[in-house]
């Protein structure tokens, strides 16, 4: 497996400090409100287990699944719902929790979905992000780590549900990638998002 996986982008280290200093502050931002975490399934699972551990106040979990059409490097923003949440949010604190943000088109169909339920809040934290690839302004209140244009693995994001578990993250090398996409990914040296 090791050979498959290319450079380290964010250690495990460097997880955990930062998954407990963005649980800190959401604990401070929404102290003594009813808080909703919405993980979007499966990438956010990892990050959110931690993030919710590192919250010290009450919150509830909930889930939704999307999928989004397009080619295997870009989202089209034409989004379907998998499975929705489980109960309403309205008038309710609602914090998304998202794996990475890419072109910013799931997320902000996501967006427009949950605010017409009329929550009391809704903001987004995502672990990473990667803004070179941004195709719509996304306002992120809570963001881990910034990091270059290319695909990562590790901490709960796969390649064809590959690499989930590695508890860091890191690139792939080339050849991973155009064997595991099935010579779907156009990207150059594993450049962009493979959905
Ligand atoms: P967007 O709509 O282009 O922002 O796509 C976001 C989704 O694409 C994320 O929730 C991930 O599921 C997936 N994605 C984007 N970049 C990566 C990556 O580098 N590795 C794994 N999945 C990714
Ligand atoms: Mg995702």
């Amino acid at each position: 497996m090791s050979e498959a996986i290319g450079d380290v982008i964010v250690t495990r280290e460097d997880l955990r400090r930062k998954v407990a200093e963005m649980g800190a502050a959401i604990s401070a931002d929404y102290a003594g409100r009813d808080l909703v975490l919405v993980g979007v399934l499966k990438g956010a699972v990892f990050f959110l287990a931690d993030l919710a551990r590192s919250i010290t106040i009450p919150c509830a979990i909930d889930f939704m699944a999307v999928t989004s059409y397009g080619s295997a490097t870009d989202s089209s923003g034409v989004v379907r719902i998998l499975k929705d949440l489980d109960h309403p949010i309205e008038d309710r604190h609602v914090l998304i929790v998202e794996d990475i943000i890419d072109s910013g088109l799931t997320l902000s169909y996501l967006m427009k979905n949950l605010r017409s339920r009329r929550p009391a809040s809704l903001e987004i934290c995502t672990l990473l992000t990667k803004p070179e690839r941004r195709r719509i302004p996304l306002e992120c209140k809570y963001v881990g780590f910034e990091i270059p244009n290319l695909f990562v693995v590790g901490y709960g994001l796969d390649l064809a549900e590959r690499f989930r578990t590695l508890d860091y993250v890191a690139g792939l090398r080339a050849e991973t990638i155009s064997e595991l996409s099935g010579g779907k990914a156009s990207g150059v040296g594993g450049q962009g998002a493979l959905p």
